[in-house]
């Protein structure tokens, strides 16, 4: 009887407040025609100064939640991806656990920028496989527009707000998460950085704004998408043909374009919400996992792939047979 983690309840949530292309072009010097031809992204989501990472995670954690029929007290575990906590601890995942009152549940963050989702669905399905927990809460979740210059126009262009969870039960029905791969090139590291407020700069004396190497990201994400992807197929023995939906990190539409040709997996197969929310991070997974699940586009039985990659670098994908 082998166990595999099964997703029974998806729920998200972005800001109210929408920044449009015109917007920008406000702003810095840069045009709504620029921005849609490199990036494909016609507006973002923006969190108001009060509002943290905890707060969306909490909207879109109860959205999973009531999906799951699940209470908070049945949760045994609580694990954020995430790369902008509302502090550098407590953790997101240890004030989630508070505001649902989940009393019975372990808490953590995982940090890999906007691969975070997938690092965090292979550390919870590992976590199900094992016997260890029967119901895992997991959430990705990111705030960077504050940690953006709003005058630099190579990042403002591409990132949003938002929050998207999941809910986690056992299945032995052959159903679930049946394979994953994780990877980090630590030496690209330097190519997507936030360089102020960590232990090597505890005073702010650095910016505390990201700063990126847009070429050499764009090359990267084109090579870990198609890796990624590539990895989990051959781990799990289906072929590209079998998959149902492709759901990549919502970064910019000509890398997922690059990576679909290298595929050759056809572009039906591909779910993409990013004009609406530029680079949701962590969040941008879930948050396309949900709509995409409210569009009928996933159906009991369908091979679905999520793939992320990041700061760090870090990639990683999930093949799910998806099981209610
Ligand atoms: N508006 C108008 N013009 C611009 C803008 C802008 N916002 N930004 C740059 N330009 C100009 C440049 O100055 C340059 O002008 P020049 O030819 O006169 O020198 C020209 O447009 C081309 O600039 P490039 O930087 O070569 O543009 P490119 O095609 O590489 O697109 C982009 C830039 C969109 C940033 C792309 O490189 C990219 O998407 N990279 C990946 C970024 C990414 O996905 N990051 C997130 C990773 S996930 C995470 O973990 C956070």
């Amino acid at each position: 009887m082998t166990i595999h983690a099964g997703i029974v309840g998806v729920g998200s949530k972005v800001p109210d407040k929408v920044l449009t292309n015109a917007d920008l072009e406000k702003m810095v010097d840069t045009s709504d025609e620029w921005i849609t031809a490199r990036t494909g992204i016609k507006e973002r989501r923006l969190t108001d100064y009060e509002t943290a990472t905890s707060d969306l995670a909490y909207e879109a954690a109860q959205k999973a939640l009531e999906h799951a029929k699940v209470a908070p007290e049945e949760i045994d575990c609580i694990a954020i991806g995430t790369s902008s906590p509302d502090t550098l601890f407590p953790s997101v995942g240890c004030i989630l656990q508070d505001k649902l009152g989940a009393t019975n549940a372990a808490a953590f963050d995982v940090s890999a920028a906007c691969s975070g989702f997938n690092y965090g669905l292979a550390v919870a399905s590992a976590l199900i496989e094992s016997g260890q927990y029967k119901c895992v809460l997991l959430v990705g979740a990111d705030t960077l527009t504050k940690y953006i210059d709003f005058k630099d126009r190579n990042t403002c262009i591409l990132f949003g707000d938002g929050a998207g969870a999941v809910v986690l039960k056992p299945f032995i029905d052959g159903s679930g998460i049946l394979a994953n791969h994780l990877a980090a090139e630590g030496a690209g590291g330097k190519h997507l950085v936030m360089p102020g407020g960590g232990s090597r700069d505890p005073e702010l004396r650095k910016s505390r704004y990201m700063s990126m190497d847009g070429k050499e990201v764009f090359k990267f994400a084109v090579r870990a998408l198609e890796t990624s992807v590539q990895k989990v197929l051959d781990k799990s023995g289906f072929k590209i043909e079998d998959v149902d939906l492709l759901i990549p990190h919502q970064a910019n539409v000509r890398i997922i374009n690059h990576a679909l040709k290298k595929l050759r997996l056809p572009k039906e197969k591909v779910y993409v919400n990013l004009q609406k929310y530029g680079n949701t991070s962590a969040a941008s997974v879930p948050i396309a996992l949900d709509e995409a699940l409210s569009e009928g586009r996933i159906k009991k039985g369908d091979v679905i792939v999520l793939s992320g990659f990041g700061a760090g670098l870090t990639y990683g994908a999930n093949l799910i047979k998806w099981s209610v």
